[in-house]
């Protein structure tokens, strides 16, 4: 795992689900009841951007086909069979950090 921070300058824009690119890396970043949620950009489903899609309740919403995800434990609603990866956040003196998981190529040649 390797926690890359997440530049201040993305988390004053808390109304909308942002696409963040860090270190070759993209994922979704969503303020969501006084904390930030860290999720897969592509939909397990075809592909779609989920930056594009909505938030519904605890659900982020897929804006090509409205496949549903649980943003708590990334599940897929009930008959998709599909789930999207949520990524672990931590703050450290006033720093956001999400943590992603290294592919084996980093962690040889990183
Ligand atoms: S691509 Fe997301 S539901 Fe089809």
């Amino acid at each position: 795992m390797k926690w890359i921070e997440i530049p201040h300058d993305y988390l004053s824009q808390k109304s909308a689900i942002q696409l963040i690119e860090l270190s070759g890396k993209s994922f979704c970043l969503l303020w969501k009841e006084d904390k930030w949620i860290a999720f897969s950009k592509k939909c397990p489903h075809a592909g779609a951007n989920l930056a594009h899609g909505w938030c519904e309740g605890n659900e982020v919403v897929c804006p090509y086909h409205r496949h549903r995800f649980n943003l708590i434990d990334g599940r897929g609603a009930a008959g998709q069979g599909n789930y999207i990866q949520i990524y672990p956040l931590k703050e450290v003196d006033g720093v956001l950090y999400v943590g992603l998981k290294e592919n084996m190529w980093s962690r040889v040649f990183g």
